[in-house]
């Protein structure tokens, strides 16, 4: 097991990079399969994760090679259908592998383990947009199947809540569909469009990605291309929320202002200096920062659920009251007993949390919850008087290549341990 020691107190200057985006190239590393000839995706991010996906398209038949940050993967001899519960283990949001399986193959099956550190993570809307498009889905505990003993044939379909992971299984088994797909109420995160981008790319014919009506019209074949994955929003926003927290001023190179809809302007009202730039955005923190007062999470363009953690650990060091609720998660508030543990005052009511300021945070041993909220945990324990200790970053590390590389060339001080 490794953990992380930070050694808060000292303020952060410099140029500090985005990477590509975690989940952009996981939905496009499942959509290879989809496709008859080699593609290569460039600005793949080094996480455990991205080598998860690699290992499940290895398993089924695909030769995959890794280039520093571009990967190859040539799909001809796919032969599986099957992902393995050992592998679905180390990623359940491989659950994106049956729609392109299932759309390539003609049939799909893995094993999802239930719940996660978020919630109960259901897929009713995933499998209801498979059946919609013609596939039979049957569910015996975790153990899924999908299949289709014909080609899947388009569907007018309306989703209860803009689920991204449904939005882009679905969008997998309908680009090789016959006829067309409208569609209605699609998740409209940037990683959509990036998804929707890679699969044109290969020569679908999709419309609307990124926005909530997507018109897919079938194609019977998909071709190899070359792409480049998007950068990562919520890396940018991480490092973005580290440099308010910690105090200085820090360069985000790579940073888009459009994919960072209402924290920009949250971190402006808490009394940061942003200087947006087409390479990237500058953050000038003030010496105290402001409460933000009342965030509320939403599907995109609203506020992202992957930003409340770190946005919550700057309000803990901020001058006055700030509350989040989270709409998206049932379970996203495991890193508040974390922020308590080095002095902040918050409580929790409900799937709301209310954050009272303080102006002094001293170190502790706290443990990762999940991804984000790990990295919150680096972001307050920057503030925080002496040495913190961060336990289980196996978590951080499927979200960031390395957290304590990237941090350091900020001057943040911030080391890797075997435990
Ligand atoms: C994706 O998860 C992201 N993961 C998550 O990022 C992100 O937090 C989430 O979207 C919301 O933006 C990847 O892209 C790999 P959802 P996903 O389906 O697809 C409910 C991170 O930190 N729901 O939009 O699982 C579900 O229970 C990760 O990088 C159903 O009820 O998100 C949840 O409450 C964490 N039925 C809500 O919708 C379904 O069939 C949002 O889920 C599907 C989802």
């Amino acid at each position: 097991m490794q953990r992380l020691k930070i050694e808060g107190g000292t303020k952060l200057y410099g140029s500090i990079p985005v990477h590509g985006a975690k989940n952009s190239v996981l939905p496009i590393l499942a959509a290879a399969v989809l496709c008859e000839e080699e593609v290569t995706i460039r600005n793949c991010p080094g996480l455990s994760d991205v080598g998860a996906a690699c290992r499940i398209l290895k398993e089924l038949g695909c030769r995959v090679k890794r280039d520093g940050d571009c990967i190859t993967v040539d799909p001809k001899a796919v032969t599986g259908t099957h992902v393995p519960d050992r592998l679905m283990r180390e990623m359940r949001s491989s659950v994106f592998f049956l729609g392109s399986v299932a759309g390539r193959m003609g049939e799909a099956s893995l094993s999802l383990p239930g719940g996660c550190e978020l919630g109960a993570r259901p897929i009713d809307l995933h499998l209801m947009g498979l059946e919609a498009l013609g596939m039979t889905v049957t569910q015996d505990g975790g153990d899924i199947r999908a299949f289709s003993d014909k080609r899947l044939t388009g569907a007018h379909i309306r989703l209860r809540f803009p689920s991204v992971g449904a939005t882009e299984n679905i969008l997998l088994a309908a680009v090789r569909a016959e006829g067309e797909t409208i569609l209605e109420n699609a998740a409209m995160e940037p990683e959509i469009a990036d998804l929707c981008g890679f699969l044109n790319a290969c020569g679908a014919k999709v419309r609307g990605g990124g926005s909530s009506v997507i018109v897919i019209e079938g194609v019977e074949h998909l071709h190899g291309c070359e792409y480049r994955v998007m950068p990562d929003r919520i890396e940018a926003a991480t490092w973005l929320c580290c440099g308010a927290c910690a105090g200085g001023g820090i360069f985000v190179s790579g940073a888009r202002e459009e994919h960072l809809p209402g924290l920009l302007s949250i971190l402006e009202k808490m009394g940061c200096r942003l200087e947006i730039r087409p390479d990237g955005i500058g953050l000038f923190a003030p010496e105290r920062l402001k409460a933000c007062g009342d965030i509320v999470t939403s599907p995109y363009p609203g506020f992202p659920t992957d930003m409340q953690a770190v946005l919550m650990a700057c309000t803990c060091a901020a001058e006055g009251e700030s509350s989040f609720e989270e709409t998206i998660f049932e379970n996203r508030f495991r890193h508040v007993p974390e922020f308590r543990k080095m002095g902040a005052d918050i409580h929790v009511k409900g799937m709301k949390a209310f954050v009272t300021g303080v102006s002094r945070f001293r170190g502790a041993e706290v443990a990762a919850t999940d991804l984000r909220a790990g990295a919150a945990m680096v972001a307050l324990a920057l503030r925080a008087e002496g040495e913190t200790t961060v336990r289980s970053i196996g978590h951080i590390d499927r979200g960031y290549e390395s957290i304590e590389r990237d941090l350091s060339l900020v001057g943040a001080k911030i080391r890797r341990e075997k435990q």
